[in-house]
């Protein structure tokens, strides 16, 4: 059975090591400040929102919530941002996505307004360009968890063989970079890449981060590999999992959620593998703590 990767254990280390520079920085005056724009109602947003804000409040970051109507027009949100900029007392700035229908089209030019040096994502093309030429600044929040998470666990990375499934700009891109400057031998699959389960069988390490339920299963999977599960899904349960739960004395919900990866039996085989819940979600909220930790002391930097 795999050692299960608990986000809760990896996320307290983070956590711990923001702490203590925060206590730094308040100790010369500077109280560390994330500003997080939800646009719309969006419930998923909501949550992620409210658990950046219960971090933030966790770790003596002052948190700046700025909700804004499903109607905002792009020009508002663009002088928000501008506002925000601006405004030497806040040191990250973050826009959840999805953006609302009616400005996500307008998404790129929204996101590139944001000062690179208050970019907590790390989503302005100038961060994502230091992070390909090997001089990351400000890292997506969830790839920069997980290889915290593999340094933290003492997983060797260097020789490595990763293989990531997905290529999105917030996980699969970065995560690609991130894999090889540690000396890992890097693959990505996605959705036309023939003969997957050929080539996922050789990762060491196996990062799924494509947003199907359950899609990785046990055949994929190298014995003894790293398995880290990005996704997020929510799921129907089966009549059969309502009446077994009924019958422990639960009272189950309709859906749950699951990861890209079937964890039962995955979980048998490999060598070590994170849960969902519980798991990489933990991880990209504290690394965007230790991010706005980072883009405080940048601006600082900066300033001198
Ligand atoms: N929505 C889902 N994940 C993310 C993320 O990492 N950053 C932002 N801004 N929105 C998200």
């Amino acid at each position: 059975m795999a050692k299960i990767l608990e986000g809760k254990f990896f996320s307290n280390l983070m956590k711990d090591e923001s702490k203590k520079k925060i206590e730094e920085l308040k100790s010369h005056g500077i109280e560390p400040a994330l500003a997080v724009i939800l646009v719309g109602e969006d419930p998923a947003s909501q949550v992620y929102v409210r658990n950046k804000h219960l971090a933030c409040e966790e770790l003596g970051i002052k948190s700046i919530e700025i909700k804004l109507p499903t109607e905002t027009s792009k020009e508002e949100l663009l002088a928000k941002i501008d506002q925000l900029n601006s405004d030497s007392n806040v040191h990250g700035i973050l826009v959840q996505l999805p953006l609302p229908k009616a400005i996500k089209s307008h998404e790129e030019e929204i996101l590139n307004r944001i000062d690179p040096l208050k970019d907590v994502d790390g989503f302005h093309p100038m961060n994502v360009g230091n992070l390909v030429i090997g001089k990351p600044t400000l890292i997506p929040c969830t790839p920069a968890g997980c290889i915290k998470m593999l340094e933290l666990a003492g997983i060797e990375i260097d020789g490595a063989r990763a293989v990531i499934i997905g290529r999105s700009n917030i996980v699969g891109k970065p995560m690609f970079h991130l894999l090889m400057a540690r000396h890992a031998t890097v693959t990505i699959c996605h959705s036309h890449t023939q003969n997957l389960a050929d080539i996922t069988r050789q990762a060491d390490i196996l990062v799924a981060a494509m947003g199907k339920p359950r899609f990785v299963t046990a055949d994929m999977v190298k014995p003894s590999a790293t398995i880290i599960d990005v996704g997020i899904n929510r799921v129907e349960r089966s009549a059969d999992e309502i009446e077994k739960l009924k019958s422990e004395g639960k009272n189950p919900k309709p859906t749950k959620l699951v990861g890209d990866v079937d964890f039962e039996n995955v979980e048998k085989i490999a060598g070590a593998i994170t849960p969902v819940p519980g798991g990489v979600g933990l991880l990209t909220v504290a690394m965007l703590m230790q991010n706005v930790v980072r883009a405080c002391e940048l601006q600082i930097e900066n300033r001198i």
